[in-house]
């Protein structure tokens, strides 16, 4: 069986995201999309309501898993036997850093976690969750970023963090 991971913040998700996601699906016979626990990076959405905001988004996708880990990928991808990390490529921007993070997972894994990178589809390109928080933070219209269930919850979380 074919399998891999797709690890990520997703906070939240987006088109982008979900683009990326339809695509590594249809490549792997089952492909886990994976929440970083994250507790040195502060997060709009806790992992627990990210990991049910993916299960939502990705329900129709017979083949994808929706996951939570902490600590390093490679670890977390050896204890499923998955060999394989799918990223997103947006921009040119993107490529150092994920070139670096990718050859430091092939190193620490000895060759056993591989990266394959999916360019994003040109239409969700600009696409990132920190844009989406800030537009929506302004009150700005996130439609074209996210579905329109992830749109209500991300209004509805600055709602609450500006009526405290
Ligand atoms: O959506 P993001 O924030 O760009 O995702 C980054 C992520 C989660 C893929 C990356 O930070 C990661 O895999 N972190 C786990 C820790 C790890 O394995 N680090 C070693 C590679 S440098």
């Amino acid at each position: 069986m074919k399998k891999a991971i797709y690890p990520g913040s997703f906070d939240p998700v987006t088109f982008g995201h979900l683009d990326v996601i339809e695509r590594a699906a249809a490549m792997f016979d089952e492909l886990t999309v994976s929440v970083l626990n994250n507790v040195a990076k502060s997060s709009l959405f806790s992992v627990e309501e990210r990991v049910n905001i993916l299960k939502e988004a990705t329900k129709d996708l017979e083949n994808v898993k929706v996951d939570s880990f902490s600590g390093l990928l490679i670890d977390y991808a050896a204890s499923r036997d998955i060999h394989v990390a799918i990223r997103g490529l947006r921009a040119i921007t993107d490529f150092e850093y994920e070139l670096q993070t990718a050859q430091t997972n092939s190193m620490l894994s000895k060759g056993s976690l591989d990266t394959v990178f999916l360019t994003t589809s040109l239409e969700y390109a600009y696409l990132s969750s920190s844009s989406v928080k800030e537009i929506a933070y302004f009150g700005g219209d996130i439609s074209q970023c996210v579905p329109d269930f992830v749109k209500e919850l991300v209004y509805e979380k600055y709602k609450q963090i500006k009526g405290k």
